[in-house]
């Protein structure tokens, strides 16, 4: 089995959920998960608070393999914005941002251009950009599922550089599909992935598309994970709901840990000194 091309990123996104403190505790039982033998080499694990348990969790975080993410940003650095958080607060707190959430453009009316001045926003401050994309309902029925996803990578990724698109993440999360327990069938979310690397190919070339990180989110389970990371192009999960749950959200992290293709735990590798 060759490893995997790409390490698996397993995000949780806690959405308008937790406070400080329950926001510590989960952080920390999310720790003791992605630091277990065999997961720490295998996933690179990231957790998502609201803005307000952003500085409790990445205090929890510090020392341990988790990442902190943020929800969402506006693009500029300063500004009177009332009630925006600017990438220069984020890049103190977090490595990563999650950018044009489905709630987010469509509970908040955010636009193509909008995720784009995000993730270059993201991009310029060494932020990791999680770009989401998928399809409503209607435009599935309609058949247009690979004409919006295709809109939405090129909108979000224009004007990088090939190397920036590489460092990117996108999630394909199809919008019927977020919190609804109705979830992708793992081989319809493996061909639009590759729908997906092929339009990076196009864009930014080889490298970058072979680079760039493609997970998959709506209703991820402790019971379906396993079939979404035996597809070689679905590097991983951004999961809600599961997420608040330490049990459940290191159920779905240890099936991408021993999904197939994944590095073999340390002490099974032939190169790593006994
Ligand atoms: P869900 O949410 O796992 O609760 O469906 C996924 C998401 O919104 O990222």
């Amino acid at each position: 089995m060759s490893p995997r091309a790409r390490t698996a990123l397993i995000a949780g996104n806690w959405k308008m959920h937790t406070t400080q403190a329950t926001a510590r505790d989960l952080a920390r039982a999310v720790a003791d998960i992605a630091a277990a033998p065999g997961v720490a080499d295998a996933v690179d694990v990231l957790v998502a608070p609201p803005f307000t348990a952003l500085a409790a969790v990445a205090d929890v975080a510090r020392g341990t393999p988790v990442r902190v993410a943020a929800q969402d940003m506006h693009w500029a650095d300063t500004g009177a914005f009332t009630g925006e958080v600017s990438p220069v607060m984020v890049a103190e707190l977090a490595t990563h941002v999650i950018l044009g959430h489905s709630e987010r453009r469509h509970g908040f009316g955010e636009t193509d251009g909008d995720v784009n001045r995000k993730a270059h926003a993201a991009l310029a401050h060494g932020l990791v950009p999680i770009v989401c994309v998928g399809e409503t309902l209607a435009e599935r029925d309609a058949g247009k599922t690979d004409a919006v996803v295709a809109r939405q990578v090129d909108a979000a990724l224009e004007g990088a550089a090939p190397d920036e698109a590489g460092r990117a993440v996108v999630a394909y999360e199809p919008v019927w599909a977020i919190g609804t327990g109705r979830a992708c069938d793992p081989a319809e979310a493996g061909r639009v992935m590759r729908l997906i690397r092929q339009r990076v190919a196009a864009a930014f070339g080889a490298p970058a598309a072979d680079a760039v990180r493609l997970v998959y989110g709506g209703s991820v389970t402790p019971d379906n994970a396993a079939a979404y990371f035996a597809d070689p192009d679905i590097d991983g999960a951004l999961v809600g709901g599961a997420s608040l749950k330490a049990d459940a959200f290191g159920a779905i992290i240890r099936a991408a840990a021993v999904a197939p293709g994944a590095p073999a735990p340390a002490g099974a590798r032939k190169e790593q000194p006994t």
